[in-house]
């Protein structure tokens, strides 16, 4: 029988050069969709795949993502005493219980592979799951349950993978599909950031990963790659060449890139206008908006 997936690292170690000048103190991943934080997403993902263990790489300056994960006593307090019971309720959604949360420090942002290579004592010798919480994916079933299915069917490695449009294969690590089963995909290779000319294909890994501890291994090379950093999907393409399956996994749901400004801004629309409280007010604001666009040309 194959082990189930228990461990997760979310890897938030990065500069957020993007979101300059607000990453200067404010650590992206606390940055708000509406009014929950992106971390506060994945771990939600992350709990409803039967995840146990949240395991974050962080670095100087993540403070209050720390902070973020910590219970509010006082505040719950307060809240308590006004009968604030609906915010009580929503507050202890939130909190994590001692030990179920872990943190490392990534000393330089070498990439991401040298991110997830951080957590390797504490991973051990079982499959785990890597999160990339500046991926949002709105979805019916969250997208890492669906691959936690999927896996404990097959097993092997398996990333998440959606078609870009062709031009961009050069953002993405980039599956060189060997058979196409539809939901999922063989593969025989993994390339990180390919020109389009040189791209074999249009099918590109987004943040969802459940790996093996192979992958850990061919991380201790510390081979520097696109972009002269440690890049996961180069170890997770060493794993295949030795053997192991690396399967993509196309998941049912909508992925917002939180990491660039267009796609938070995307992402902050849709998640506001699936809630009951805002969506008649934001509606009329961008129909009006729309309209006066309209009559002014
Ligand atoms: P990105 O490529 O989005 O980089 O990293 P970034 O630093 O977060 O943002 P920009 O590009 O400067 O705006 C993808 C994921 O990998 C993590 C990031 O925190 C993010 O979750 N990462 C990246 C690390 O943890 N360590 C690294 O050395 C690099």
């Amino acid at each position: 029988m194959r082990r189930r997936v228990t461990k997760a690292i979310f890897p938030v170690a990065g500069l957020g050069t993007r979101f300059l000048p607000a990453t200067k103190s404010v650590p992206k991943e606390i940055m708000t969709l509406v009014d929950r934080p992106l971390v506060q997403y994945a771990i939600d993902e992350a709990r409803a795949a039967g995840i146990r263990e949240f395991i974050f790489i962080t670095s100087r300056g993540k403070g209050a993502l720390e902070d973020y994960f910590d219970n509010a006593p006082q505040l719950e307090a307060e809240l308590r005493r006004k009968g604030k019971d609906d915010l009580l309720e929503l507050l202890r959604s939130t909190n994590m219980d001692s030990g179920e949360i872990a943190y490392m420090r990534q000393h330089r942002p070498l990439g991401l592979g040298h991110a997830v290579w951080c957590a390797r004592r504490l991973i051990g010798n079982e499959p785990f799951a890597v999160i990339l919480p500046d991926d949002v994916i709105a979805a019916d079933t969250p997208c890492l349950q669906q691959m936690v299915e999927a896996f404990e069917e097959v097993g092997g490695n398996m990333v998440a993978a959606m078609e870009v449009p062709p031009a961009m294969t050069s953002a993405y690590g980039i599956l060189d599909v060997k058979d196409d089963m539809g939901r999922m995909v063989s593969t025989r290779g993994l390339v990180e950031k390919p020109a389009p000319d040189s791209a074999p294909s249009n099918l590109a890994v987004i943040g969802r990963y459940i790996l093996t501890p192979t992958v850990l291994q061919k991380l201790n090379r510390k081979q520097a790659g696109a972009g002269g950093e440690i890049q996961l999907t180069d170890a997770i393409d060493a794993a295949r060449e030795d053997g192991e399956e690396v399967y993509g996994f196309r998941f049912r749901g909508q992925r917002f890139d939180c990491g660039s400004k267009a796609g938070f801004l995307q992402a902050t629309v849709a998640f506001a206008l699936a809630r009951d409280d805002l969506r008649d007010e934001l509606w009329s604001y961008i129909t009006d908006m729309v309209n006066a666009d309209k009559a002014a040309q």
